[in-house]
């Protein structure tokens, strides 16, 4: 029999089990951290507001949110070709962020049930969520007759060691993006139903307010060690990750516009919404924002962009590795050189308004 339905080719580890992307800088990471530092940590500064937000994850609002309904039982097969490697890529790249976030949660539970009893079952009770936000994803790539093995994933993956502090800019940005990616799709998709090609936008609204929350405890965490916030250094490190989660972001998703296509948004577009949101929402806590307005924070990532397309030409080139090499260097030294101009833009001191409401 002759199928004329399109499939692309996808490697597996044995039937049915998705080969991981390969790692790049681009890819979602996976971290490990001082746990001896994390449990001598003091939350005494602001312990009424974490064991605020410890009770609301036990109430477990979406508790029943994560069942798959009869929406998802039917064919996926009319999403074929070029679409459905988009599709597949999407949700394994969100599976394995999910998953990345579970391990680490989980991780900090573990060790930290002794000795900070409070952060401990915050960091279960968030590693709950990320299971099921995993799992759910994974059962979705498995309406494209795949999986990831997530053992496999846990072991095979490099693990990246970043202190307390570190942890805690990277995660509290990565849950406030995550919220205002979902968020933002769901809402599109509440204007134009006839964008709804898969049922798992639909789980957004509620699956968002989950990583909002895990954010907020981040936010927190943060407010009860004021001196991770407060100095020079503070201001130095803020920018340097809302820098590097916002240029991940846009370049990861330019290479990807078909995706959002898809979903009839602009690649572009939501990516400097979902970049505007989150730097608001980041001043709330982060002593400083980026200045996103300015016509040079985009024309700069858009050469690093061009600049990556450059790269990926050369990779598909046919000549011997130290050749391609030698002429991606001047394509490396340009994106190191437009990251550090950016990193070099005055951020908007948001600091100055303590006191006031922020
Ligand atoms: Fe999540
Ligand atoms: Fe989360």
């Amino acid at each position: 029999m002759v199928s004329t339905i399109q499939k692309p080719e996808f490697e597996e580890i044995r039937p049915g089990i998705k080969v991981p992307a390969k790692e790049t800088i681009l890819t979602p990471r996976f971290y490990t951290t001082d746990f001896e530092a994390m449990a001598e940590m003091s939350i005494a500064a602001n312990e009424e507001e974490l064991k605020a937000i410890l009770e609301e994850f036990r109430t477990d609002y979406n508790r029943h949110h994560f069942v798959r309904n009869q929406e998802f039982d039917r064919s996926w097969e009319h999403i074929d070709g070029e679409t459905r490697r988009l599709f597949v890529e999407f949700l394994e790249r969100s599976c394995t962020a999910e998953f990345s976030g579970f391990l680490l949660y989980k991780e900090l539970g573990r060790r930290l049930k002794n000795r900070n009893p409070v952060l401990a079952e915050c960091f279960n009770l968030m590693s709950r969520d990320e299971a099921r936000h995993a799992g759910f994803l994974n059962k979705a790539l498995s309406d494209f007759n795949l999986s990831l093995d997530l053992g496999f994933l846990t072991k095979s993956r490099n693990y990246t060691f970043f202190k307390p502090k570190f942890i805690f800019y990277a995660t509290y940005l990565s849950e406030k993006i995550g919220y205002w990616r979902y968020i933002t799709i769901y809402r599109h998709l509440e204007q134009h139903p006839e964008d709804r090609v898969y049922p798992i936008f639909n789980f957004f609204e509620n699956w968002c307010q989950d990583e909002n929350r895990h954010g907020d405890f981040f936010d927190a965490i943060m407010r009860a060690q004021p001196d991770i916030l407060n100095d020079w250094r503070a201001r130095l490190w803020c920018r340097f990750f809302l820098l590097s989660v916002f240029a991940t972001m846009y370049l990861n998703d330019t290479q990807r516009s078909g995706f959002y296509a898809i979903l009839g948004l602009d690649a572009r577009e939501y990516d400097k919404y979902v970049i505007e949101k989150t730097n608001e929402t980041a001043g709330r806590v982060f002593p400083i924002v980026l200045d996103v307005d300015s016509p040079e924070f985009y024309d700069r990532l858009e050469i690093c962009v061009g600049n990556n397309e450059g790269l990926r030409a050369i990779d598909s080139e046919n000549s011997p590795a130290p050749v391609k090499f030698l002429k991606k260097l001047p394509i490396f030294a340009s994106n190191a050189w437009q990251f550090l101009k950016l990193y070099l833009m005055k951020p908007i001191r948001v600091d100055k308004l303590a006191g006031s409401v922020r």
